[in-house]
């Protein structure tokens, strides 16, 4: 006998977006195609899985991207696989295997997945828009892709939005910092969180990422990694909070801000929408990662990119009344009375000419034909019954009010409804 199964469901942490807030998706990302656009940028296409090792070299494994939360799994091959938790590493792999000519400048929109504890604005599979480039270290190209992201928040409407940045310094002088940040938290060891307590002497840049009250009372002494920066990354952030200024993105220095990737050098940054609850208010971030390409095999190439999350930044729109959910509505609704045969062909044809179209189906009443047009918001009714059937013609409706019902000729309803779609309202055509 079947055993009794719960019904099926979305799994735990993920979402089905279903129209009409879809349509708001599609048109995200369509914005931001051309705001990315307009600087360059080419949309890049990588496979949902990796090797495992990309992730472990690329991230990191001290991460708790990786070390705790990646998706990883054997595949009948037996290869050792893991679901894109992030979409850089996927993009860097794709550069050093293809090499293109640099600078490379790429974006994408792409889910990735994450075994985190489900919350509000924390999922097991979100979805990011980015953008990556690769090949150059010019401290205005941090400038450009900074703004990027800020203008496109702007393009939304948002208003609520705030930029922090800070320099995580190179290889040369990070681990001076480091050492004088392990000596500093463990003079205040005792009054870390307890998961930090123990763990300060591994990793310390952790701690500065902890927003617990207690390590939070204890890194806002800590030493700051804009203070150990060789001249080079001084000079480098200098040039880049300048060019900030230049550009009036307002922003602030968060000594603090250390992400949660191991792979970024220099210039880090993050936007929090202040309109959120401030547990999951990252509306995006990014960095550089000058030591990534080299990190998983290709040649040193100097890098760096943004990820915004789509759930949370509509979370934020919603906060602020921004970016309001507009689904397309039809031009025309065919309501038929004589069949369906009508319906039929002159949907058709209104597509066809580029109008969009929608129809009832199932010999539904004139009555519930009509409620059906009401309801689809469309701007006009083309209607059809047996005396317009013998007549060869057909009533157009204004079902917003503001235009005469007048009976036109079949022939004639495509170029009517085109007329009244672009406000052309004339009389009888
Ligand atoms: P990230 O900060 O880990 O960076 O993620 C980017 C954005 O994705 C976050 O600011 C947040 O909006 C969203 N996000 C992250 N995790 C979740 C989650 N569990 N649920 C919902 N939204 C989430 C990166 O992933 C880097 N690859 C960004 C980057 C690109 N750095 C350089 N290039």
């Amino acid at each position: 006998m079947a055993e009794a199964q719960a019904p099926l469901r979305a799994p735990k942490g993920t979402q089905d977006v279903l129209w009409p807030e879809s349509t708001r998706w599609a048109e995200l990302v369509a914005r931001f195609a051309r705001r990315v656009g307009l600087a360059g940028y080419g949309l890049a296409l990588t496979p949902l899985f990796e090797e495992a090792r990309l992730f472990r070299r690329g991230i990191g494994e001290e991460s708790e991207v990786v070390g705790k939360e990646m998706y990883e799994f054997t595949d009948r091959g037996g290869r050792d696989m893991a679901l894109r938790p992030e979409g850089t590493a996927p993009v860097v792999r794709a550069f050093v295997q293809h090499h293109p000519p640099v600078p490379w400048k790429a974006w994408y929109v792409t889910p990735a997945f994450r075994y985190e504890q489900p919350q509000a604005g924390r999922y097991r599979q979100h979805h990011q828009l980015g953008v990556e480039v690769l090949g150059t270290d010019d401290p205005d190209l941090d400038v450009e892709v900074v703004s990027l992201a800020a203008a496109f928040y702007g393009d939304l409407g948002l208003r609520r939005v705030e930029l922090s940045v800070n320099s995580m310094g190179c290889a040369e002088d990070r681990p001076a910092y480091v050492a004088a940040l392990r000596e500093y938290l463990a003079s205040r060891r005792d009054e870390l969180c307890d998961e930090h307590r123990g763990r300060l002497e591994a990793n310390p840049l952790r701690v500065l990422d902890c927003k617990r009250p207690r390590c939070r009372a204890v890194t806002e002494e800590a030493p700051r990694m804009v203070d150990f920066l060789d001249e080079a990354c001084a000079a480098h952030f200098g040039r880049v909070r300048a060019g900030l200024d230049a550009l009036g993105v307002a922003h602030r220095l968060e000594p603090r801000l250390v992400r949660g990737l191991d792979y970024y050098t220099r210039t880090t940054f993050e936007f929090a929408a202040t309109a959120l609850d401030t547990a999951q208010n990252a509306v995006g971030g990014g960095g550089r990662y000058n030591g990534l390409a080299e990190a998983i095999g290709g040649p040193p190439t100097p890098g760096i990119g943004f990820g915004i999350g789509i759930e949370r930044l509509l979370l934020a729109c919603d906060a602020e009344g921004a970016f309001p959910l507009a689904p397309p509505v039809p031009d025309a609704f065919v309501v038929d009375l004589t069949g369906g045969e009508v319906a039929r062909d002159l949907a058709e044809e209104l597509r066809r000419a580029g109008l969009a179209a929608e129809r009832a189906f199932d010999g539904r009443s004139a009555k519930a034909q009509l409620r059906q047009a009401d309801r689809s918001g469309a701007r006009l009714a083309v209607i059809v019954g047996a005396e317009e059937l013998a007549a060869g013609t057909a009533r157009v409706k204004d079902l917003r009010g503001t235009a005469p019902e007048l009976a036109v000729a079949r022939a004639a309803v495509v170029e009517r409804v085109r007329a009244l779609v672009a406000g052309r309202e004339g009389g009888p055509s």
